[in-house]
């Protein structure tokens, strides 16, 4: 049986904080918002708790979990010991939608790093959520509240999908924030590396990890196409989905009319479409962090739809749209279509 406890998200009722944070300390499972997305977490202490989680997502148990933490202080408990600069860094960075991974002090179980020295850490800017470790007096281990795989979840809704009768606490703290999972810098080796691209942009992260190396992210610099291809899906609905422009999208939904082709776009590119068009606006081009918000819901509503496949807006990789095309590519399964012919070839 889960429970589901409704909260307001600046201000979660003591009450529901306390019940929830007594399920994490008795080795029970609880999802919580975050100011990213969603995560589902235990006690990072308990072995047994964390493969329950790993065991509800389906994730398998050799990719590790990010521990939250809620005050600087309990870093110390999860990660070896960090320089005077480094902590500085984290001052000023979190709370705030980026992870770090650092060596570990080895007092976490494999459970939650998958065996490696490595720990992956962060300090959710969310109430809930810090109040949350707070009550728990715990660092909690929290992968993203989602059957692996699949999308991950922006709202109470999303988690209810995924996890309803699995979990034994989910926390409804309404809609997150950013809508995309928090930035990933790895400080393990030489140079800062860049593993997961989120809400901070590269120009800011630039800022505090001048060394920044991004080579793994940058998918396509200037308007080269998205390389094809990557060994692995990720948010990926079950239907065929595909990148294109606004301009493949206006010709496509006007040359194959009628064929349940759903149209995930900006406000902008739905405001051209031939009327009944399949189509989810996904908030204007002028404003990413809006898209963003709106991502994941909106590839969760492709399997749901009546449509036979999905072409997705691509959107400058500029700022918060490195983030965003990150995502894109993955869930298209890094397919750009070139040509209307490239999206009716899905069809079939
Ligand atoms: O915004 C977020 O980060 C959300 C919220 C709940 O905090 N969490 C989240 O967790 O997205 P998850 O488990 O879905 O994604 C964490 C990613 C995974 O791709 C995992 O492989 C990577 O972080 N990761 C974890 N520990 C790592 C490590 N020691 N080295 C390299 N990658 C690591
Ligand atoms: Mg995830």
């Amino acid at each position: 049986m889960t429970k589901v406890l409704r909260v307001n998200p600046l201000n979660p009722s003591a009450d529901a904080i306390r019940e929830a944070a007594e399920a994490i300390v008795g080795g029970g499972t609880v999802a919580f918002p975050t100011e990213t997305v969603y995560g589902i977490g235990a006690n990072a202490f308990d072995a047994e708790a964390v493969k329950k989680v790993f065991k509800i997502k389906g994730r398998p148990s050799d990719n590790p979990a990010i521990v939250h933490i809620s005050s600087i202080d309990q870093l110390k408990d999860v990660a070896a010991p960090v320089s005077g600069e480094l902590l500085e860094k984290f001052r000023v960075l979190w709370p705030g939608p980026i992870t770090f991974v650092l060596k570990g002090n080895g007092e976490l179980p494999e459970e939650v790093t998958a065996g490696l020295d490595t720990v992956t850490v962060r300090m959710p800017a969310h109430t809930v959520a810090l109040r949350l470790i707070d009550a728990a007096k715990v660092p909690i281990a929290a992968p993203s509240a989602n059957i692996s795989g699949r999308p991950s979840a922006t709202s109470a809704a999303h988690v209810i999908e995924d996890l309803d009768g699995k979990a034994d606490f989910i926390i409804d703290g309404g809609n997150t924030m950013f809508g995309l999972e928090s930035t990933i810098i790895d400080l393990t080796s030489e140079r800062p590396k860049l593993l997961r691209p989120g809400a901070y942009t590269v120009e800011e992260l630039k800022r505090y990890f001048p060394d920044l190396d991004t080579s793994e992210i940058i998918l396509s610099e200037n308007e080269a196409p998205i390389s094809p291809g990557l060994k692995y899906r990720h948010y990926a609905p079950d239907k065929p989905m595909v990148v294109a422009s606004d301009d493949m999208i206006i010709k496509a939904a006007s040359e194959l009319k009628g064929k349940r082709i759903l149209f995930i776009c900006s406000t902008e590119t739905a405001k051209s479409l031939p009327k009944d068009s399949l189509a989810i606006d996904l908030g204007s081009r002028a404003d990413l962090y809006r898209v963003a918000q709106n991502l994941f819901d909106s590839i969760r509503k492709i399997d749901k739809s009546d449509a036979k496949m999905a072409v997705i807006e691509r959107f400058p990789e500029r700022g918060i749209g490195l983030a965003l095309m990150n995502r894109i590519s993955k869930a298209a399964g890094m397919r750009l279509a070139d040509s209307v012919e490239s999206i009716e070839k899905l069809l079939k």
